[in-house]
């Protein structure tokens, strides 16, 4: 099973890394290797610390995703263009996709969605939302029976850091920004963070999942947090209540029936959300049956974010025990289930790509 990587930053370099560090394991779990077939990026003669030789990396994405060789394309550069050109090629060419990019997603999801439903492949972005956190497949099939009514949570974990640094240490702004660009939590343009845009960008496709439509990132109400000062942060405190950049969607009786906003609010300090610190992430799903839900893990680092792109690019592939996909139908996509295949101890299975069936939707 080959790889193409697109972005060896801070995420694609732990992605590179667990790869390596993880070999045996993923072997076991996909049924054949998981190799690299490419790394694309923007300039050759970065000096990068990854586990792997000079002859992996282009600067040729396009010519990348569609090579015969390549299984599937993981993307972790963002932004929208190039990128989407090079992610409905390689959709197109029968690759399946694992993509981190919330912006694209969430301002050209359908086309993607579509573009993957054609080819009769799969498209997967749990890396996009909440980091580490395993939320947009529990919110697309284990709630699938379910009506949820409203999702609220802390999204983006820059400024999460930013107020937990103001709140506890009396930090500056400045100084708190600097220690989470450091920590590589920020975005390479941070005002993407402070701003709300990248908040903006998961609420609008938390929101497409949870209430089955078509939001983007233009439906989303947007303010960030730099207006926020330490006088603010210590009425706050005055009032028993700390300030939070809250990510919240919900059902709503005017049109267009959905309503979805980033903007700092305050928190009481015994609501859970409260203790969610630095660059923490955690979401509040409320449904009709399920009653309320949380989840709460890292959301944004190397680490936590190649976790889940690995996580994802693991589900992508067949599994040799369960004889279908790894993970089963699982992401934030329209899947299709794969044709069954034989695949016994020490045998490697046929790949799936070459026995595709007709293209269905599953989702
Ligand atoms: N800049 C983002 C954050 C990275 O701080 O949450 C993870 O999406």
């Amino acid at each position: 099973m080959k790889v193409a990587l697109l972005g060896c930053g801070v995420v694609g370099s732990e992605v590179v890394r667990l790869l390596r560090e993880q070999a045996d394991d993923l072997t076991a779990r996909v049924g054949e290797p998981l190799d690299l077939a490419g790394i694309a990026v923007r300039r050759l003669d970065r000096a990068r610390d990854v586990p792997v030789g000079p002859e992996l990396f282009t600067t040729d994405a396009a010519g990348l995703v569609t090579r015969d060789d390549v299984d599937i394309v993981v993307e972790v550069v963002g932004g929208i263009e190039p990128v989407r050109g090079w992610l409905l090629a390689a959709l197109g060419a029968g690759k399946s996709v694992v993509s981190a990019n919330k912006a694209l997603l969430a301002s050209d999801g359908s086309t993607l969605h579509d573009a993957a439903a054609a080819a009769g492949v799969d498209l997967y972005y749990e890396a996009a939302v909440a980091g580490a956190i395993p939320l947009l497949r529990p919110l697309r099939e284990s709630l699938a029976g379910d009506r949820v009514r409203r999702v609220l949570g802390i999204v983006n974990g820059t400024t999460n850091y930013i107020l937990t640094r103001m709140d506890e240490t009396g930090a500056s702004f400045t100084e708190a920004l600097e220690e989470a660009t450091a920590l590589g939590y920020a975005e390479a343009d941070p005002t993407a963070d402070i701003d709300g845009y990248d908040a903006a960008a998961k609420a609008a496709i938390l929101a497409q999942l949870a209430f089955h439509t078509r939001v983007t990132l233009g439906d989303v109400h947007r303010e960030g947090i730099g207006a926020v000062t330490a006088a603010d942060i210590a009425s706050a405190r005055a009032m028993g209540c700390t300030v939070k950049a809250l990510a919240i969607a919900e059902r709503s009786s005017e049109r267009p029936g959905v309503s979805v906003r980033v903007h700092p609010a305050m928190v009481p300090r015994s609501h859970p959300l409260a203790s969610v610190r630095e660059a923490f992430n955690a979401v509040f799903i409320e449904a009709e049956a399920a009653g309320q839900l949380m989840f709460y893990g890292r959301g944004a680092g190397g680490s936590p974010t190649a976790s889940a792109v690995l996580g994802a690019r693991v589900a992508v592939a067949p599994n040799p025990v369960a004889g279908r996909r790894g993970a089963g139908r699982s992401g934030a996509v329209a899947v299709q289930e794969r044709g069954r295949f034989r695949n016994g101890a020490g045998t490697r299975g046929p790949r799936w790509r070459r026995r595709r069936r007709t293209p269905r939707r599953s989702a």
